[in-house]
Protein backbone atom coordinates (compact mmCIF):
# COMPACT_ATOMS: atom_id res chain seq x y z
CA UNK A 1 0.00 0.00 0.00
CA UNK A 2 1.52 3.62 -0.92
CA UNK A 3 1.84 6.10 1.91
CA UNK A 4 -0.92 8.19 0.30
CA UNK A 5 -3.51 5.62 0.45
CA UNK A 6 -2.64 4.04 4.10
CA UNK A 7 -3.03 7.86 5.44
CA UNK A 8 -6.14 7.98 3.66
CA UNK A 9 -7.45 4.28 4.87
CA UNK A 10 -6.88 4.95 8.27
CA UNK A 11 -8.09 8.93 8.23
CA UNK A 12 -11.02 9.63 10.10
CA UNK A 13 -14.07 9.91 7.65
CA UNK A 14 -15.34 13.43 6.70
CA UNK A 15 -18.77 14.57 7.40
CA UNK A 16 -18.50 17.81 4.96
CA UNK A 17 -19.09 20.16 7.62
CA UNK A 18 -17.91 23.51 6.56
CA UNK A 19 -19.58 23.42 3.44
CA UNK A 20 -22.48 24.99 2.72
CA UNK A 21 -25.26 22.13 2.28
CA UNK A 22 -26.10 23.21 -1.06
CA UNK A 23 -25.55 19.57 -3.07
CA UNK A 24 -27.45 16.58 -2.55
CA UNK A 25 -24.33 14.18 -2.14
CA UNK A 26 -23.74 10.77 -4.27
CA UNK A 27 -23.20 7.75 -1.79
CA UNK A 28 -19.44 7.56 -2.55
CA UNK A 29 -16.50 8.70 -0.89
CA UNK A 30 -13.80 9.24 -3.75
CA UNK A 31 -10.25 9.01 -2.82
CA UNK A 32 -8.97 8.42 -6.38
CA UNK A 33 -9.90 8.02 -10.14
CA UNK A 34 -8.05 5.58 -13.06
CA UNK A 35 -9.58 5.87 -16.17
CA UNK A 36 -12.84 5.33 -16.17
CA UNK A 37 -13.52 4.11 -12.88
CA UNK A 38 -13.54 5.99 -9.32
CA UNK A 39 -12.18 4.57 -6.38
CA UNK A 40 -13.91 4.72 -3.02
CA UNK A 41 -12.71 5.08 0.69
CA UNK A 42 -14.34 1.37 1.44
CA UNK A 43 -12.51 -0.13 -2.03
CA UNK A 44 -15.41 -0.26 -4.24
CA UNK A 45 -14.33 0.41 -7.75
CA UNK A 46 -17.16 2.49 -9.55
CA UNK A 47 -17.58 2.85 -12.99
CA UNK A 48 -18.27 6.29 -14.00
CA UNK A 49 -20.61 7.30 -16.65
CA UNK A 50 -21.70 10.76 -15.53
CA UNK A 51 -17.99 11.64 -16.08
CA UNK A 52 -18.21 14.61 -12.89
CA UNK A 53 -21.41 16.08 -14.67
CA UNK A 54 -19.99 15.95 -18.03
CA UNK A 55 -16.49 17.17 -17.28
CA UNK A 56 -13.70 14.48 -17.40
CA UNK A 57 -13.64 14.08 -20.78
CA UNK A 58 -10.40 12.27 -20.84
CA UNK A 59 -11.06 10.30 -17.63
CA UNK A 60 -8.98 9.97 -14.04
CA UNK A 61 -5.16 10.45 -14.38
CA UNK A 62 -4.77 10.58 -18.48
CA UNK A 63 -0.70 10.33 -18.48
CA UNK A 64 -0.44 13.05 -21.19
CA UNK A 65 -2.96 15.68 -19.85
CA UNK A 66 -1.39 15.16 -16.49
CA UNK A 67 1.70 15.87 -17.39
CA UNK A 68 1.25 18.89 -19.55
CA UNK A 69 -0.35 20.65 -16.73
CA UNK A 70 1.96 19.49 -14.01
CA UNK A 71 4.90 20.79 -16.15
CA UNK A 72 2.59 24.05 -17.03
CA UNK A 73 2.56 24.45 -13.52
CA UNK A 74 5.95 24.02 -12.59
CA UNK A 75 7.16 26.47 -15.79
CA UNK A 76 4.69 29.43 -15.24
CA UNK A 77 1.74 29.04 -12.83
CA UNK A 78 0.16 32.20 -13.58
CA UNK A 79 0.21 36.00 -15.92
CA UNK A 80 -2.83 37.68 -16.71
CA UNK A 81 -4.52 38.25 -19.81
CA UNK A 82 -2.55 41.55 -20.15
CA UNK A 83 1.19 39.27 -20.73
CA UNK A 84 0.84 37.85 -24.29
CA UNK A 85 1.53 33.84 -23.73
CA UNK A 86 2.35 31.90 -26.17
CA UNK A 87 0.68 28.96 -24.56
CA UNK A 88 -2.64 31.09 -24.05
CA UNK A 89 -2.23 31.84 -28.02
CA UNK A 90 -1.29 27.97 -28.80
CA UNK A 91 -4.90 26.88 -27.36
CA UNK A 92 -6.55 29.72 -29.37
CA UNK A 93 -5.32 28.21 -32.17
CA UNK A 94 -6.21 24.95 -31.44
CA UNK A 95 -9.40 25.27 -30.64
CA UNK A 96 -10.08 27.15 -33.39
CA UNK A 97 -8.81 24.57 -35.55
CA UNK A 98 -10.92 22.09 -33.77
CA UNK A 99 -13.84 23.17 -34.03
CA UNK A 100 -13.93 22.61 -37.51
CA UNK A 101 -16.11 25.86 -37.95
CA UNK A 102 -15.34 29.67 -39.26
CA UNK A 103 -14.44 30.49 -35.76
CA UNK A 104 -12.56 34.00 -36.28
CA UNK A 105 -11.56 34.55 -32.37
CA UNK A 106 -11.90 32.85 -28.87
CA UNK A 107 -12.22 34.47 -25.61
CA UNK A 108 -11.29 32.54 -22.33
CA UNK A 109 -13.29 32.53 -19.19
CA UNK A 110 -13.62 29.99 -16.32
CA UNK A 111 -16.70 28.66 -16.62
CA UNK A 112 -20.45 27.70 -18.38
CA UNK A 113 -22.54 30.77 -16.99
CA UNK A 114 -19.56 32.95 -17.15
CA UNK A 115 -19.07 32.34 -20.96
CA UNK A 116 -22.61 32.55 -21.61
CA UNK A 117 -22.55 35.94 -19.40
CA UNK A 118 -20.24 37.36 -21.91
CA UNK A 119 -22.32 35.95 -24.79
CA UNK A 120 -25.26 37.61 -23.91
CA UNK A 121 -23.55 40.87 -23.10
CA UNK A 122 -21.75 40.44 -27.07
CA UNK A 123 -25.33 40.22 -28.36
CA UNK A 124 -26.92 43.22 -26.45
CA UNK A 125 -23.97 45.07 -28.16
CA UNK A 126 -24.43 43.85 -31.64
CA UNK A 127 -27.82 44.80 -30.83
CA UNK A 128 -28.13 48.02 -29.20
CA UNK A 129 -31.51 49.21 -28.11
CA UNK A 130 -33.49 45.57 -28.01
CA UNK A 131 -34.50 44.01 -24.34
CA UNK A 132 -35.12 40.54 -24.77
CA UNK A 133 -33.30 37.11 -25.01
CA UNK A 134 -35.36 34.17 -26.11
CA UNK A 135 -34.36 30.60 -24.74
CA UNK A 136 -36.33 27.51 -24.78
CA UNK A 137 -38.28 25.39 -22.17
CA UNK A 138 -36.30 23.01 -19.82
CA UNK A 139 -32.94 24.50 -20.96
CA UNK A 140 -30.15 24.76 -18.06
CA UNK A 141 -27.92 28.34 -19.01
CA UNK A 142 -25.83 28.68 -15.66
CA UNK A 143 -26.74 30.19 -11.77
CA UNK A 144 -25.32 33.50 -12.15
CA UNK A 145 -27.99 36.55 -13.56
CA UNK A 146 -28.39 36.83 -16.80
CA UNK A 147 -27.75 32.71 -17.57
CA UNK A 148 -29.75 31.57 -14.83
CA UNK A 149 -32.64 34.21 -16.15
CA UNK A 150 -32.60 32.28 -19.35
CA UNK A 151 -33.17 28.90 -16.93
CA UNK A 152 -36.23 27.19 -17.47
CA UNK A 153 -37.98 27.23 -13.07
CA UNK A 154 -34.52 28.74 -11.86
CA UNK A 155 -37.19 31.76 -11.13
CA UNK A 156 -39.52 29.66 -9.20
CA UNK A 157 -36.44 27.39 -7.74
CA UNK A 158 -33.58 29.23 -6.81
CA UNK A 159 -32.87 32.47 -9.13
CA UNK A 160 -32.92 34.80 -6.63
CA UNK A 161 -32.16 38.01 -7.89
CA UNK A 162 -35.29 40.32 -7.40
CA UNK A 163 -35.10 41.30 -11.77
CA UNK A 164 -33.80 39.73 -14.34
CA UNK A 165 -31.04 42.00 -16.56
CA UNK A 166 -33.48 42.13 -19.78
CA UNK A 167 -36.96 40.62 -20.65
CA UNK A 168 -36.84 36.82 -20.99
CA UNK A 169 -39.64 34.61 -23.59
CA UNK A 170 -39.22 30.74 -22.64
CA UNK A 171 -40.58 28.78 -26.05
CA UNK A 172 -41.68 24.91 -26.64
CA UNK A 173 -38.55 23.03 -28.20
CA UNK A 174 -38.23 21.68 -31.35
CA UNK A 175 -41.81 23.75 -32.29
CA UNK A 176 -40.88 25.68 -35.42
CA UNK A 177 -44.45 27.43 -35.11
CA UNK A 178 -43.49 28.83 -31.89
CA UNK A 179 -40.34 30.64 -33.83
CA UNK A 180 -42.54 33.52 -34.77
CA UNK A 181 -41.87 34.39 -31.56
CA UNK A 182 -38.50 36.05 -32.15
CA UNK A 183 -38.72 39.54 -33.74
CA UNK A 184 -36.82 42.65 -34.25
CA UNK A 185 -37.42 43.20 -30.25
CA UNK A 186 -35.34 40.04 -29.90
CA UNK A 187 -31.49 41.00 -28.87
CA UNK A 188 -30.34 37.01 -28.73
CA UNK A 189 -32.11 33.33 -28.95
CA UNK A 190 -30.39 30.81 -26.45
CA UNK A 191 -30.39 27.04 -27.24
CA UNK A 192 -28.35 23.75 -26.38
CA UNK A 193 -28.54 21.72 -29.33
CA UNK A 194 -28.80 19.30 -27.36
CA UNK A 195 -30.21 20.01 -24.05
CA UNK A 196 -28.20 18.30 -21.04
CA UNK A 197 -29.99 19.24 -17.94
CA UNK A 198 -33.03 18.90 -20.07
CA UNK A 199 -32.95 14.84 -20.88
CA UNK A 200 -30.29 15.00 -23.29
CA UNK A 201 -33.05 16.18 -25.57
CA UNK A 202 -31.19 17.04 -29.37
CA UNK A 203 -33.12 19.64 -31.04
CA UNK A 204 -32.21 18.33 -34.88
CA UNK A 205 -31.27 19.29 -37.81
CA UNK A 206 -34.26 20.27 -39.41
CA UNK A 207 -35.66 22.99 -35.94
CA UNK A 208 -31.84 24.47 -35.92
CA UNK A 209 -32.15 25.54 -39.49
CA UNK A 210 -35.14 26.70 -39.04
CA UNK A 211 -33.80 29.08 -35.50
CA UNK A 212 -30.86 30.09 -37.60
CA UNK A 213 -33.12 31.30 -40.56
CA UNK A 214 -35.45 32.85 -38.09
CA UNK A 215 -32.50 34.79 -36.43
CA UNK A 216 -31.29 36.13 -39.62
CA UNK A 217 -34.77 37.35 -41.02
CA UNK A 218 -34.88 39.44 -37.15
CA UNK A 219 -31.06 40.09 -36.47
CA UNK A 220 -31.55 38.35 -33.20
CA UNK A 221 -28.07 36.79 -32.28
CA UNK A 222 -27.74 33.11 -32.14
CA UNK A 223 -25.92 31.34 -29.40
CA UNK A 224 -25.40 27.80 -28.91
CA UNK A 225 -24.66 26.81 -25.25
CA UNK A 226 -22.44 24.01 -26.25
CA UNK A 227 -21.10 23.69 -22.48
CA UNK A 228 -22.39 20.05 -21.89
CA UNK A 229 -23.08 18.88 -25.53
CA UNK A 230 -20.05 20.39 -27.45
CA UNK A 231 -16.01 19.88 -27.28
CA UNK A 232 -16.28 16.50 -28.83
CA UNK A 233 -19.33 14.84 -26.77
CA UNK A 234 -22.17 14.44 -29.44
CA UNK A 235 -19.19 12.61 -31.42
CA UNK A 236 -18.02 15.80 -33.26
CA UNK A 237 -16.15 18.90 -32.18
CA UNK A 238 -19.13 20.79 -31.63
CA UNK A 239 -23.40 20.34 -32.23
CA UNK A 240 -22.98 22.93 -34.61
CA UNK A 241 -21.00 20.78 -36.83
CA UNK A 242 -23.42 17.66 -36.16
CA UNK A 243 -25.96 19.74 -37.50
CA UNK A 244 -24.59 21.86 -39.90
CA UNK A 245 -26.15 24.66 -38.54
CA UNK A 246 -23.89 27.66 -37.72
CA UNK A 247 -24.33 30.22 -34.70
CA UNK A 248 -22.91 33.77 -34.14
CA UNK A 249 -21.26 32.62 -30.93
CA UNK A 250 -20.69 28.97 -29.32
CA UNK A 251 -19.99 28.71 -25.44
CA UNK A 252 -17.93 25.99 -24.01
CA UNK A 253 -16.93 24.69 -21.02
CA UNK A 254 -16.99 21.43 -18.91
CA UNK A 255 -15.00 18.81 -21.03
CA UNK A 256 -12.55 21.55 -22.49
CA UNK A 257 -10.47 21.65 -19.25
CA UNK A 258 -10.90 18.03 -18.57
CA UNK A 259 -11.42 19.10 -14.74
CA UNK A 260 -9.09 21.68 -14.45
CA UNK A 261 -11.79 24.86 -14.49
CA UNK A 262 -11.87 26.63 -17.85
CA UNK A 263 -14.67 28.15 -20.46
CA UNK A 264 -14.92 29.78 -24.04
CA UNK A 265 -16.55 32.07 -26.36
CA UNK A 266 -16.28 31.21 -29.92
CA UNK A 267 -16.66 33.87 -32.04
CA UNK A 268 -18.23 34.02 -35.80
CA UNK A 269 -17.17 36.63 -37.77
CA UNK A 270 -19.98 39.00 -36.89
CA UNK A 271 -19.18 39.12 -33.30
CA UNK A 272 -15.32 38.71 -33.68
CA UNK A 273 -15.53 42.29 -35.53
CA UNK A 274 -17.26 43.73 -32.80
CA UNK A 275 -15.12 42.95 -29.91
CA UNK A 276 -13.24 46.15 -28.81
CA UNK A 277 -10.36 47.00 -26.23
CA UNK A 278 -12.11 46.65 -22.61
CA UNK A 279 -15.49 45.52 -23.96
CA UNK A 280 -14.75 41.66 -21.99
CA UNK A 281 -12.58 41.11 -19.13
CA UNK A 282 -11.57 38.40 -16.57
CA UNK A 283 -8.60 38.02 -14.18
CA UNK A 284 -8.09 34.10 -14.36
CA UNK A 285 -9.61 33.06 -17.47
CA UNK A 286 -6.83 32.12 -20.31
CA UNK A 287 -4.34 31.89 -17.15
CA UNK A 288 -1.18 29.44 -18.61
CA UNK A 289 -2.26 26.35 -16.68
CA UNK A 290 -5.95 26.55 -18.21
CA UNK A 291 -4.78 26.94 -21.40
CA UNK A 292 -2.29 24.17 -20.85
CA UNK A 293 -5.50 21.85 -20.07
CA UNK A 294 -7.30 23.16 -22.93
CA UNK A 295 -4.44 22.23 -25.64
CA UNK A 296 -3.22 18.61 -23.95
CA UNK A 297 -7.60 17.83 -24.19
CA UNK A 298 -7.33 18.77 -27.80
CA UNK A 299 -4.42 16.71 -28.29
CA UNK A 300 -5.47 13.46 -26.82
CA UNK A 301 -8.75 13.57 -28.44
CA UNK A 302 -7.10 13.96 -31.60
CA UNK A 303 -4.02 11.81 -31.27
CA UNK A 304 -6.51 8.80 -29.61
CA UNK A 305 -9.61 9.42 -31.90
CA UNK A 306 -11.89 9.91 -29.40
CA UNK A 307 -14.26 11.65 -31.41
CA UNK A 308 -14.84 7.91 -33.70
CA UNK A 309 -14.60 5.72 -30.37
CA UNK A 310 -17.49 8.47 -29.26
CA UNK A 311 -19.44 7.87 -32.55
CA UNK A 312 -18.60 3.61 -32.38
CA UNK A 313 -19.11 3.09 -28.67
CA UNK A 314 -22.99 5.34 -29.43
CA UNK A 315 -23.97 3.37 -31.06
CA UNK A 316 -23.32 0.39 -29.14
CA UNK A 317 -24.71 1.53 -26.27
CA UNK A 318 -27.73 1.80 -28.24
CA UNK A 319 -27.23 -1.75 -29.46
CA UNK A 320 -26.99 -3.26 -26.16
CA UNK A 321 -28.38 -1.00 -23.58
CA UNK A 322 -32.42 -1.08 -24.66
CA UNK A 323 -32.87 -3.58 -22.26
CA UNK A 324 -34.15 -4.21 -18.74
CA UNK A 325 -36.24 -0.91 -17.43
CA UNK A 326 -34.62 0.81 -20.49
CA UNK A 327 -37.40 1.57 -23.36
CA UNK A 328 -35.32 3.68 -25.79
CA UNK A 329 -32.65 6.18 -26.04
CA UNK A 330 -32.47 10.27 -26.99
CA UNK A 331 -29.46 12.87 -27.69
CA UNK A 332 -26.42 12.30 -28.97
CA UNK A 333 -22.80 10.81 -28.79
CA UNK A 334 -21.76 10.49 -25.12
CA UNK A 335 -24.80 12.87 -23.75
CA UNK A 336 -27.09 10.12 -24.24
CA UNK A 337 -30.55 9.89 -22.37
CA UNK A 338 -31.47 6.03 -21.88
CA UNK A 339 -35.50 6.39 -21.49
CA UNK A 340 -36.88 4.23 -18.64
CA UNK A 341 -40.27 3.28 -17.82
CA UNK A 342 -39.81 3.48 -14.48
CA UNK A 343 -38.26 6.66 -12.67
CA UNK A 344 -35.14 7.17 -13.90
CA UNK A 345 -34.06 8.17 -9.89
CA UNK A 346 -35.23 4.76 -9.22
CA UNK A 347 -32.70 2.87 -12.05
CA UNK A 348 -29.79 5.59 -10.54
CA UNK A 349 -30.23 4.05 -7.54
CA UNK A 350 -30.09 0.19 -8.57
CA UNK A 351 -27.61 0.84 -10.82
CA UNK A 352 -25.07 2.81 -8.26
CA UNK A 353 -25.96 -0.60 -6.07
CA UNK A 354 -23.96 -2.24 -8.61
CA UNK A 355 -21.36 -0.02 -8.78
CA UNK A 356 -21.96 2.24 -11.82
CA UNK A 357 -22.39 5.87 -11.63
CA UNK A 358 -24.96 7.56 -13.82
CA UNK A 359 -26.90 10.62 -13.86
CA UNK A 360 -30.41 11.58 -13.83
CA UNK A 361 -32.02 15.07 -15.63
CA UNK A 362 -35.19 17.14 -15.91
CA UNK A 363 -36.89 14.37 -17.24
CA UNK A 364 -38.18 12.23 -14.55
CA UNK A 365 -37.96 9.01 -17.40
CA UNK A 366 -34.68 10.08 -18.38
CA UNK A 367 -31.28 8.02 -17.24
CA UNK A 368 -28.28 10.51 -18.31
CA UNK A 369 -25.14 8.99 -19.84
CA UNK A 370 -22.37 11.56 -19.39
CA UNK A 371 -19.30 9.22 -19.99
CA UNK A 372 -15.54 9.87 -20.36
CA UNK A 373 -14.78 9.96 -24.19
CA UNK A 374 -11.93 7.01 -23.55
CA UNK A 375 -14.98 4.93 -22.62
CA UNK A 376 -15.21 1.28 -24.34
CA UNK A 377 -17.47 -1.17 -25.50
CA UNK A 378 -16.38 -3.58 -22.69
CA UNK A 379 -17.69 -1.23 -19.87
CA UNK A 380 -20.99 -0.28 -21.72
CA UNK A 381 -21.31 -5.02 -21.34
CA UNK A 382 -20.76 -4.12 -17.56
CA UNK A 383 -24.06 -1.54 -18.06
CA UNK A 384 -25.96 -3.82 -20.14
CA UNK A 385 -25.54 -6.85 -17.89
CA UNK A 386 -27.10 -4.36 -14.84
CA UNK A 387 -29.61 -3.19 -16.60
CA UNK A 388 -30.83 -7.00 -17.99
CA UNK A 389 -30.42 -7.79 -13.78
CA UNK A 390 -32.91 -4.84 -12.99
CA UNK A 391 -35.27 -6.99 -15.14
C1 LIG B 1 -25.71 23.60 -20.97
C2 LIG B 1 -25.09 24.24 -19.78
N1 LIG B 1 -24.80 25.55 -19.80
C3 LIG B 1 -24.21 26.17 -18.78
C4 LIG B 1 -23.90 25.48 -17.62
C5 LIG B 1 -23.24 26.20 -16.49
O1 LIG B 1 -21.92 25.84 -16.43
P1 LIG B 1 -21.05 26.14 -15.11
O2 LIG B 1 -21.61 25.25 -14.03
O3 LIG B 1 -19.65 25.79 -15.51
O4 LIG B 1 -21.23 27.58 -14.81
C6 LIG B 1 -24.18 24.12 -17.54
C7 LIG B 1 -23.87 23.37 -16.31
O5 LIG B 1 -24.39 22.31 -16.05
C8 LIG B 1 -24.80 23.48 -18.64
O6 LIG B 1 -25.10 22.18 -18.61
Amino acid sequence: MSTAAAHTATAAPLTHEPLARVFAQYPLEVLRGEGVWLVTRDGRRVLDLYGGHAVAALGYGHPAWTKAVNEQMRHLNFQSNAVPLDVRTRAARKLIAFSGLPVKSVFFVNSGAEANENALKMAFTLNPGRTEVIALEQSFHGRTAAAGALTWGAAKKWYGFPRTPFDVTFIPRRDTAALARITEKTAAVIVEPIQGVGGAFDLGREYLTALRQRCDETGAVLVFDEVQCGFGRCGEPFAAKLYGVLPDLITAAKALGNGYPVGALLMMEKAAAAVKLDALGTTFGGGPVAAAAIEACIDAILAEDLLANVRRVTKYIRDTCIVGPVTGYQGEGFLTGLITRVPASQVQKALMEQDILTGTSGDPHVLRLLPPFTLKEAEVDLLAAALKRLG
